[in-house]
């Protein structure tokens, strides 16, 4: 049973506080698990609870801090920690609330967390076994944002992320080795043209550049310099963000002065599918441009993965509004958008159930703790997005999924499929 429940205060990547758990069983195992938080977050997500003040610049999280130490302690110790389900039914229950507005979802999450993990370790299997049990046997194409822009960085790039898919490969090895080659390549294209190569808040470069469309170019020389074939090979995945680009009067491409509406914005999409090999397009329209959203499937969706992450924040309620009205075909999951582990299961669960493709994610504000490595494996998701091959709160991850390919033989590459 579980005997102990605490946290602590700790350092995310952009240097801003967040909630470490620690989950002590009767058995003396002992689990910790550290939240992450994102920057270009969705309207809809859960809350993450900041304490607000002058502390942190307001970012503090000593309040979620204390709701873990009593409140969330007090109902959990005694319980079980093998029924997931149940564990994460009483916090929610105790929050009364349905985004976690009273404990908040950086409280909940942490120890959500912290309980699979100490679960596992008590019973002296790896996380991703624990969460998937037998079935767990599906490694994931990596997706790497080598260029990072919108409000991942500070150069002028619109877009929030320019990712390479390595798709043509045999392992999550090889394919982690051509990106990693990839990114070599393009650190030195970058700097053959005079353009900066520091790293934004995700490992990629953030150079200044003179459109949206620079960036692809240069990854697909990049590509090539490196001894790859694009599309056959490595894929090209956008995350636009675009909720953080509309405007009143549309779309804003700083970079290229000008506004497009949605319709504009589509065809542009459509433009840049025609001449690259792109394979994925995230968040191409606002979390409120349901119609947009609903054309660009219409026009893209046979073509390319289109995925809603700020459009779903992995939450079931409202994928299933996405999956009755045709809108995308795929989903990014990130579990602190809902809260707990036992909900990001049942979000995969919808979207796998309706033929919608998931990609286990990061957040923009990480740390070294790599639970969504084994649980995009656990799940099965095929795909999974955690930044570059640099800072190590995303090598962790990348890291860890070498680790775990080691030791499951079976792997099956849904990347490739993206491209028959
Ligand atoms: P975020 O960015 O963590 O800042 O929200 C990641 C994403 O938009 O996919
Ligand atoms: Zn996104």
């Amino acid at each position: 049973f579980i005997d102990d429940i605490s946290a602590i205060e700790v350092m995310d990547s952009r240097g801003n506080p967040t909630v470490k758990a620690t989950v002590r069983l009767s058995d003396g195992t002992t689990a910790g698990a550290i939240v992450p938080s994102g920057a270009s977050t969705g309207k809809r997500e859960a809350l993450e609870l900041r304490d607000g003040g002058e502390r942190y610049m307001g970012k503090g999280v000593l309040q979620a801090v204390e709701n873990v130490n009593s409140q969330i302690s007090d109902v959990l110790i005694g319980m079980s920690p093998f029924n997931q389900a149940v564990i994460d039914a009483t916090m929610k229950e105790l929050d009364g609330t349905q985004n976690y507005g009273n404990l908040g979802a950086n409280a909940v999450l942490g120890v959500s967390m912290a309980v699979a993990r100490a679960a596992a370790q008590s019973l002296g299997i790896p996380l991703y076994r624990y969460l998937g049990g037998a079935n767990a046997m599906v490694m994931s194409t990596p997706m790497l944002n080598i260029i990072n822009g919108g409000s991942h960085a500070d150069n002028n790039v619109d877009f929030q992320e320019y990712m390479i898919m390595p798709v043509g490969f045999e392992d999550f090895a090889t394919s982690l080795r051509a990106a990693s080659e990839v990114y070599h390549n393009l650190k030195s294209i970058l700097s053959a043209k005079g353009h900066s190569t520091s790293l934004g808040d995700e490992g990629g470069f953030a150079p200044n550049l003179s459109s949206n469309e620079e960036p692809i170019q240069v990854i697909m020389e990049a590509i090539e310099k490196a001894g790859y074939v694009p599309g056959e090979q490595i894929g090209i995945a956008l995350d636009v963000a675009a909720s953080e680009i509309v405007t009143d009067g549309g779309y804003r491409l700083e970079s290229e002065g000008r506004t497009l509406g949605s319709e504009e914005l589509v065809a542009y999409y459509e433009n840049l599918c025609a001449k690259y090999p792109i394979v994925s397009i995230e968040d191409g329209l606002s979390e409120d441009d349901w119609d947009g959203f609903k054309l660009m499937t219409e026009k893209l969706g046979d073509k390319i993965q289109i995925v809603g992450d700020d459009l779903f924040v992995t939450n079931a309620s409202i994928l299933n509004e996405g999956i009755e009205r045709g809108i995308a075909n795929s989903i990014l999951i990130k579990p602190n958008q809902i809260g707990s582990v036992s909900e990001t299961m049942l979000t995969v669960r919808l979207a796998q159930r309706n033929g919608y493709t998931c990609v286990m994610s990061h957040r923009s504000g990480e740390s070294e703790d790599a639970f969504i490595a084994d649980f995009a494996v656990a799940l099965n998701c095929g795909q999974i997005k955690t930044g570059s091959t640099a800072r190590g709160e995303r090598t962790a991850k990348y890291n860890r999924l070498l680790e775990i390919e080691n030791e499951i033989v079976y792997s099956e590459y849904l990347g490739s499929a993206l491209f028959t």
